[in-house]
């Protein structure tokens, strides 16, 4: 089973209020303590579209060690600023709907793939180690897109299945704005090369509360990697109407009970956020981290 955390990233991308760079890296610290194994700490996108991650090439040198961290690229400058400070492991992202794509990074899906196709040429030629190179794409809007409403899955497949020709390690589908029920999941995971079970994340997010019975279907079919968010922070800043990404908290409480085991302790994975919460003059809302701080 694998955790890959994108509370630092997806969670604070969206906030207004600034997370000084000293209170995410005590955040990602507790993460890290929690039990974390991978960890997607920022973003090297345009500071002008998201303020809030601004402070990437600073936070980068100073994480903790431990977990594999991992960092958001949209293009070559992102790439350079990246590996500059020594960032390996990157995630690509795009969409199954132009219209999300226009609005989040400028560009049609095609324009992005063509932008990717030279982001990972200067990558895997950027003579880090083979062995620690690590590549993942997101498709967001792999259900449906907050500008052109419902997708259809074989356009979701055919996305992801162009980024694993392209060479990618993992293509992680995002249900952007959180509406998907588990019969969306069965749906797009029939339209998927099931040759690339292994391959394939699930990156749901929560604004209906259909989060974990998402995860619980992907999991009936085989599929082993959740990205969650820690308190449930997060949304896009280009999707209107995207509520929080699943708590790590309930997602790892539910795989818990399940007899999954995560490596993650749940009341330090609930006090892990106490102190963005606070910075964020905002009370936790996760069910389960409610409950593990109220025991
Ligand atoms: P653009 O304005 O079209 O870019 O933005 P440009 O190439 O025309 O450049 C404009 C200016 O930005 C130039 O500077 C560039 O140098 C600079 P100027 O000459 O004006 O001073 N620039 C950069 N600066 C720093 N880092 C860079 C960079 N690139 C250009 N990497 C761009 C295109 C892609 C840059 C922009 O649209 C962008 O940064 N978008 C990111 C939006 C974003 O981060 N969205 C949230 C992440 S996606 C998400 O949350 C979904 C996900 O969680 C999955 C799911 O839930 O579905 C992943
Ligand atoms: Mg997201």
């Amino acid at each position: 089973m694998r955790i890959v955390e994108v509370g630092p990233r997806d969670g604070l991308q969206n906030e207004k209020a600034p997370v000084p760079t000293d209170v995410k890296l005590r955040f990602i610290a507790r993460l890290a303590e929690a039990g974390l194994k991978e960890i997607e700490a920022t973003s090297f996108v345009s500071p002008k579209w998201v303020p809030q991650l601004g402070d990437a090439a600073e936070l980068w040198p100073q994480l903790p060690p431990g977990p594999l961290y991992s960092a958001l690229v949209p293009n070559q400058k992102g790439l350079a600023r990246a590996i500059e400070v020594g960032v390996k492991r990157i995630a690509l992202f795009t969409a199954a709907s132009d219209a999300f794509t226009q609005k989040n990074i400028n560009m049609t899906v095609d324009a992005s793939l063509e932008v990717f196709r030279q982001v990972i040429a200067s990558f895997r030629g950027a003579g880090i180690p083979p062995a620690d190179q690590w590549m993942r794409a997101y498709v967001s809007t792999a259900f449906e897109c907050p500008y052109a409403g419902r997708i259809e899955p074989g356009r979701v497949a055919e996305v992801a299945n162009r980024l694993f020709e392209m060479g990618v390690d993992e293509v992680s589908l995002g249900d952007t704005i959180g509406v998907a029920a588990p019969v969306e999941v069965f749906r797009l995971a029939d339209a998927l090369d099931s040759r690339r079970k292994s391959q394939i994340a699930w990156h749901f997010h929560d604004t209906h509360g259909t989060g974990i019975a998402n995860v619980s279907a992907a999991l009936d079919l085989g599929y082993t990697a959740f990205d969650s968010s820690a308190a449930g922070f997060g949304g896009c800043p280009y999707a209107p109407g995207a509520g929080g990404n699943l708590a790590t908290e309930d997602l790892v409480y539910f795989l818990e009970r399940t007899g999954m085991p995560t490596g993650v302790d749940v009341d330090r994975m609930a006090r892990a956020s106490e102190e963005v919460l606070a910075v964020l003059g905002r009370a936790p809302t996760a069910k389960s981290q409610l409950a593990a701080l109220a025991a």
